[in-house]
């Protein structure tokens, strides 16, 4: 399939944008399917009332036919697609839409059961960036749209990533930018109470918490279940790998530092070429051991956070391309957006985590 790949620079003039924009959205009116960016990461958006369109999105992205869609609206007005929401989920939508925060509800029948992978109920999310807003309102119609990744590896946030993982399986990449937030959306089950956080992220359980106090959180939701209980689907597969194998190393810092250094020895040794992740900070803790054969790229600083959660996918992905045979990260501390970050970090490692 020839895809067509259009970055909605800053350069570009707003009637090519507006023009491209129109293109996108009848190319989703007609059954076909678009990556498009997104505060968060980018999507693979189909018709989300259209059931051949939404399959279609399964196939591009190689997922499992059980792992539901979120559907993206415009409009905070979601009573066509949903049923059964307490008050108490319009007060969070009202705080944090348009923003980087999916609700689930029980779905309305014009949602097919394609969208919801054969759920009662649904993910909606009314992102907040400029490009996926305008498509949505130019389609008239909500988005589906899972993180434009090929199943399993690190999301998108760029037009550049998007187009090396989707090239030729899509009708159409839109680009417009880097991901401000870098991470998906938080999701939140209001077809349950008390209300459970599947899935953290940007939103953090603390200002999730402000806005409705019973809210529930326990990692053990966010991760693979035997699964009872309303539990993501998607968080029984593997996610966010990067092609290496990737060890997280957690403790006192300077007890990582040393564990890292030994292991990074140990493995250049067995002749294999490693890639380390730290904060900024710790550069000079890791320089390059044995001529190159180890890698050190940046995730944030130490204290800052906001930067790990917007560069962890790039990061990624980057040792993709520097064809590293293994990765060693230190851990991210679990508070604020640290709790997403580690999240998929840990998620990226398939728990893979040495305790120092
Ligand atoms: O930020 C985001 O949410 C991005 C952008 C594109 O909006 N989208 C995204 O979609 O991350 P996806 O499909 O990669 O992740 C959605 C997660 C999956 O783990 C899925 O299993 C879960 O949400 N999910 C979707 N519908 C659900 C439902 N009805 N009940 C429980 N979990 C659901
Ligand atoms: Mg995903």
């Amino acid at each position: 399939m020839d895809t067509i790949k259009i970055d909605l620079k800053d350069s570009l003039d707003l009637e090519k944008k507006v023009e491209y924009l129109e293109l996108a959205a009848r190319i989703l009116d007609a059954g076909g399917v678009v990556a498009f960016p997104t505060e968060t990461v980018y999507g693979l958006g189909a018709d989300a009332l259209n059931p051949s369109a939404v399959a279609k999105i399964f196939v591009a992205k190689g997922r499992p036919q059980d792992n539901p869609l979120i559907i993206h609206v415009a409009d905070r007005d979601i009573s066509r697609y949903v049923k059964g929401i307490p008050d108490r989920a319009k007060v969070v939508m009202e705080r944090f839409w348009p923003g980087p925060l999916t609700i689930i509800l029980e779905k309305q029948d014009i949602v097919p059961e394609e969208t919801s992978a054969g759920l009662p109920t649904v993910g909606v999310r009314m992102p907040s960036d400029p490009v996926a807003l305008e498509l949505i309102r130019r389609l008239g119609r909500p988005i589906a749209a899972p993180s434009a990744n090929i199943s399993g590896r690190p999301s998108p946030t760029s037009f550049q990533r998007c187009v090396e993982d989707l090239d030729g399986k899509v009708d159409m990449i839109l680009g417009g930018g880097r991901s401000i937030v870098g991470l998906e959306s938080t999701i939140v089950d209001y077809s349950v109470f008390p209300p459970r956080v599947l899935r953290p992220g940007f939103i953090t359980i603390e200002m999730l918490r402000e806005a409705d106090s019973d809210i529930l959180y326990e990692p053990s939701f966010t991760q693979a279940g035997e699964d009872e209980g309303p539990k993501a689907p998607g968080m029984k597969y593997r996610h966010y790998s990067p092609k290496a194998p990737l060890i997280i190393v957690k403790g006192d810092k300077n007890k990582v530092v040393d564990k890292i250094t030994s292991l990074v020895q140990n493995y250049i040794e067995e002749g294999r070429r490693v890639g380390i992740i730290g904060p900024a900070e710790r550069r000079k803790d890791y320089p390059p051991f044995m001529e190159g054969m180890s890698v050190f790229i940046p995730l944030g600083d130490e204290e800052g956070d906001s930067g790990k959660a917007r560069d962890l996918f790039e990061v990624l992905r980057q040792f993709d391309d520097l064809d590293v045979d293994i990765i060693l990260s230190e851990a991210v501390k679990e508070e604020g957006i640290g709790t997403a970050v580690m999240n998929r970090l840990s998620k990226a490692s398939g728990f893979n985590i040495i305790e120092v």
